[in-house]
């Protein structure tokens, strides 16, 4: 299925044989598989249009156990690709051939986290949603959110330097992160496990695998900065009749709001339908032709919600929203985020999904999708736009009935180079995997994709780290 729609050939790995699985069950007992059935999950991704054909997946449960695991695997030559909860959307978790996949699904233990400074120190395992649990418990928050957070893991976040709902107020993991451990290709452990808000000692190594989607190193332990948990918290779920007055909202929006707003997502109206049918949630407004959710998050209930007051009356007088709804307590709120969170999902229902993730000026930000939806005609069910407005990101999908080759070639690479055009980024969040790596060059100019693949020869010179991934086909 994968060979055939994107051409690639298996590079000279050796196969797992009968005496490389008695070393790892000596090394990792009991925590080899090999059962195909089980295997099946790992083999394919959350889209279910990549699929490998890995014969065996290891469950380490310590560093020294991926340390083991990995020093063997590059004095056998034999490739792997970490995997954590299996939900990247770009293809980049499962294996493009036989590849070992090295799960974190035991390393999921939290080792410290210090109530005063907020630092969470854990293994790469831990689901997001756990995590947030466990640090609400203590009256703080994960600085991130997104909608896969029940099966994701902080590893897999970071690898994938995943973006999401809470960007907007707490920035990137490139910040939030404090410090890493990492297993390199050839088994060396590298501590870079500080719990340092400032450190300004030489290279900031950990930055590099930050985003490295499993091609230079396992991440194995994360130390990461929660903030304070918010104590008030309001929602407010609006209609809006165009796209110029999504913008306008928005900017009234930052004036009035100000250091209070934590979240300014966007969908239009197409998404909306697909969540009616699909999931049969509930629009809470009136029908519109986009739809926004505002979050604020503060420490003052009456101050937060005089001014979200305000902001309504004003964008609400002047026309530029149309209908509006506010949740002030948590399972309305919660209600009112899963119409945007559960997006992918309904997308996901509707038949296959062609997926864009891109960064463009915020102006700009929507007009790909009227454009594709004039191309594209009656060849797409639906062409729908949503995402992370306040961060310029916008989430372009097209969903069909079926695959086709023909399709592919009409949206790429039209969509990477009217995004280059514009001086954005092909991929915004979702990083490149297998399925976007050979458009990096739309994004990063020549010198820099030849510095990242001479990173990649320092750090993993036989190449053994989830081969297929990030870095373009090389000639
Ligand atoms: P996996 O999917 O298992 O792996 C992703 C990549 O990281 C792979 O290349 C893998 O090899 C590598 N990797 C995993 N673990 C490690 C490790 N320990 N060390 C080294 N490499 C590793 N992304 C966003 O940015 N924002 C969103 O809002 C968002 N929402 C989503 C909503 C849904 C419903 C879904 C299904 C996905 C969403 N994503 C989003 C995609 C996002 O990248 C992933 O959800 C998440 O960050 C990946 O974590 P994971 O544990 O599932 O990693
Ligand atoms: C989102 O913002 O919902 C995620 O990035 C997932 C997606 O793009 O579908
Ligand atoms: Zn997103």
């Amino acid at each position: 299925l994968t060979q055939e729609r994107y051409p690639v050939q298996r590079l000279p790995f050796s196969v797992v044989s009968e005496e490389d699985l008695a070393a790892f069950e000596h090394m990792v007992p009991g925590r080899v598989v090999t059962d195909p059935e089980e295997l099946e999950v790992s083999n394919v991704d959350w889209l279910r249009t990549a699929r490998g054909c890995s014969k065996v997946l290891l469950r380490p449960r310590t560093s020294e156990e991926v340390s083991r695991i990995l020093r063997y695997c590059h004095e056998r030559n034999l490739a792997v690709t970490p995997q954590g909860g299996n939900t990247g959307l770009v293809g980049g978790s499962v294996p493009v051939f036989d590849e070992i996949i090295l799960s974190t699904a035991l390393m999921n233990q939290v080792t410290s986290f210090n109530s005063v400074s907020g630092i969470l120190t854990c293994q790469a395992g831990c689901v997001l949603e756990g995590l947030s649990r466990y640090v609400q418990e203590q009256d703080f928050v994960m600085p991130l959110d997104l909608g896969a957070k029940g099966s994701c893991h902080i590893g897999g976040n970071v690898a994938t330097n995943a973006g999401g709902l809470r960007f907007l107020r707490y920035g990137s993991l490139r910040g939030t992160v404090l410090g890493l451990e990492v297993v390199l290709a050839d088994g060396t452990v590298l501590d870079c496990l500080t719990s340092l808000r400032k450190d300004n000692t030489g290279y900031d190594l950990k930055q590099l695998f930050i985003g490295s989607e499993g091609t230079l190193g396992v991440i194995t332990a994360v130390s990461i900065l929660c903030p304070p948990r918010p104590k008030a918290v309001n929602v407010a779920f609006l209609g809006c009749p165009g796209f110029a007055e999504v913008l306008q909202t928005f900017s009234t929006c930052r004036g009035m709001l100000g250091e209070v707003l934590s979240a300014f997502e966007f969908m239009d109206a197409e998404c909306m339908q697909l969540v009616q049918q699909h999931l049969h949630l509930a629009s809470p407004v009136q029908e519109s032709a986009f739809y926004l959710l505002v979050e604020t998050s503060g420490s003052s209930t009456g101050h937060d919600a005089e001014k979200l007051g305000c902001f309504l009356e004003q964008v609400l007088g002047s026309g530029l929203v149309t209908d509006g709804t506010v949740a002030t307590d948590e399972s309305k709120a919660q209600a009112l985020w899963a119409l945007r969170e559960r997006i992918t999902e309904a997308l996901s229902r509707d038949g296959y999904v062609y997926k864009y993730d891109v960064s463009l000026p915020v102006e700009r930000l929507y007009d790909l999708v009227p454009d594709l939806r004039a191309r594209l005609g009656s060849q797409a069910r639906h062409v729908v736009g949503y995402g992370h407005l306040g961060d310029g990101n916008l989430h372009l999908n097209v969903t069909v009935d079926a695959f086709s080759t023909a399709l592919l070639d009409t949206l790429e690479p039209y969509v990477y180079a009217w995004t280059a055009g514009q001086r954005g980024s092909i991929s915004a969040e979702h990083g490149l995997g297998f399925r976007k790596r050979d458009a990096l060059g739309y994004s990063k100019p020549p010198h820099a994709v030849q510095l990242m693949q001479q990173l990649k020869a320092l750090l993993d010179p036989k190449g053994i780290l989830n081969p297929y991934k990030m870095l373009p086909t090389q000639a």
